[in-house]
């Protein structure tokens, strides 16, 4: 029997803070709702999902080690390491899964170093702006990329 879609969702630095960090920008959900609402439209997909949160560069990358052999695509909310970390950029490639770098906020409409990814480049996409439901855009695409790829439509 084949076994369930499993997708790794990877939080970084600082997203532990959400729903009480800068709202206007991040929204109002915490960061136990949002895994909660993700792991309903995962359900809704017949996916499953594992989940980190850690404010460590290594703990992050350790953690992509780790089950890079058990998951089939990552969605990632680098946090302000998407701006910088080349490591975090190598340890992705690494593991040979397909990624959707997330943002909650418009990076795009702040300060010019948001608007820098070191990551989208080789991601499968990006999605900014859409607070929460950005990670929910990221998870359905993931999930037909991975189940119903249209020839041509992404990669
Ligand atoms: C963020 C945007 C980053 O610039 C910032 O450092 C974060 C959150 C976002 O979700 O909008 O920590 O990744």
């Amino acid at each position: 029997m084949s076994r369930r879609l499993r997708i790794g969702v990877l939080h970084g630095p600082n997203l532990n803070l959400l729903g009480r960090r800068d709202p206007a920008h991040y929204g109002e959900l915490t960061l136990e709702a949002l895994d909660r609402l993700l792991e309903e439209r995962a359900e809704s997909h017949g996916a499953e999902l594992v989940f980190l949160q850690s404010n460590h560069e290594g703990e992050l990358i350790d953690w992509l080690h780790e089950h890079m052999v058990d998951v089939e695509g990552w969605i990632v909310n680098p946090g302000a390491l998407g701006h910088t970390s080349y490591a975090l950029r190598d340890a992705l490639a690494a593991t040979g899964r397909p990624f959707v770098e997330v943002h909650l906020s418009n990076v795009y409409a702040r300060e010019p170093f948001r608007g820098r990814s070191v990551l989208a480049e080789i991601a499968l996409g990006v999605v900014a702006g859409f607070r929460a439901r950005g990670y929910l855009i990221a998870l359905d695409a993931m999930v037909d990329h991975l189940t119903s790829p249209v020839q041509g439509a992404s990669g």
